[in-house]
């Protein structure tokens, strides 16, 4: 294994690289997190054969190699830590309660479409499908569903196209599910061609407000887990993509630590508990 001789990061440098990357994904690096950057980046500069982060800065910004260096820097520096059924108790709530009804809002059309944005190695888009599969059970060949699960890493996306899984990853997972979806292949996990064929991935940058126009209307997006990443402005300007981009009768799930009551007015919070949900105002509803 190659040794990491560590560069270190001046304030200056610091200061131009955190603004470069906040530019480019609305990531913001708050000063205390420097030595992040410092420790994840100093691998990739080794590799590059520089010795000092202006060289590099110039490098990311500058060279003719701009946008690949963009996404290798973005695999190193996100955090893509996710599980399959992480936070269950919201996952109840999407099943039990968000799931049955917007299934009957639909049964003329039979057509669902759900985004599972900032999706990390595909645990959360892979989960999805698994509880439409158990929820539909043999009615899932009546209905067109579409579940897509988009992040700014291509890594962690190459690991979702894989389908295979290590022990960690479905830490949470009940063997009742593991023995339905999954095949045990040494230490890992493969997941079935039955749940993977029902979701698709791409890459895509939440600063990216044309693209997910691109993708048309969800009737359910999931952004867990990724706006604790954002600052104010950033949250907001996806907030309200978000609203845009949603169904006037469709639901948003955003993580159990994240709050973004007081930075729209295009979103309420449902009064369930362990829901984390949001949906559009009645009024706009009703449109
Ligand atoms: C902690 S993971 C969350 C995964 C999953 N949603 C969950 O809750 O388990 C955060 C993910 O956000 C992605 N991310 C960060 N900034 C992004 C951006 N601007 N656009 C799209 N994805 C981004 C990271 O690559 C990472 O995979």
């Amino acid at each position: 294994m190659a040794v990491v001789s560590k560069i270190s990061m001046s304030k200056a440098q610091f200061t131009k690289l955190a603004q470069v990357i906040y530019d480019r994904s609305g990531i913001h690096f708050p000063e205390t997190k420097q030595y992040i950057l410092e420790s994840r980046l100093s691998h990739r500069l080794n590799e590059l054969e520089m010795t000092d982060f202006d060289q590099y800065i110039a490098y990311l910004t500058m060279g003719p190699y701009q946008m690949d260096e963009f996404q290798e820097m973005f695999n190193r520096i996100t955090i893509n830590e996710t599980s399959f059924f992480r936070n269950d108790a919201q996952l109840a709530v999407f099943e039990h309660q968000i799931l049955p009804e917007l299934l009957d809002a639909r049964s003329g059309t039979k057509r669902l479409r759900i985004w599972s944005a900032a999706c990390s190695t595909g645990e959360e888009p892979f989960t999805i499908a698994m509880l439409l599969h158990r929820t539909l059970g043999v009615r899932l060949a009546d209905w067109n569903i579409e579940i897509l699960g988009t992040d700014i890493s291509e890594k962690a996306l190459a690991v979702a196209q894989g389908g295979v899984y290590n022990s960690y990853a479905v830490r949470s997972t009940s063997d009742l599910i593991k023995n339905r979806y999954f095949k045990e292949n040494g230490r890992n996990f493969e997941l079935s061609e039955s749940i993977r064929s029902m979701v698709n991935f791409e890459r895509h940058n939440l600063k990216d407000r044309m693209s997910a126009k691109r993708h048309g209307i969800w009737d359910i997006i999931f952004c867990r887990n990724v706006l604790i990443y954002f600052d104010d402005p950033m949250k907001k300007g996806v907030i309200s993509m978000f609203a845009d981009q949603l169904a006037n009768d469709g639901t948003l799930f955003i993580g159990h630590s994240e709050r973004i009551k007081d930075l729209t007015t295009d979103f309420q919070q449902l009064s369930i508990p362990q829901g984390f949900c949001y949906q559009k105002p009645a009024h706009i509803a009703a449109a």
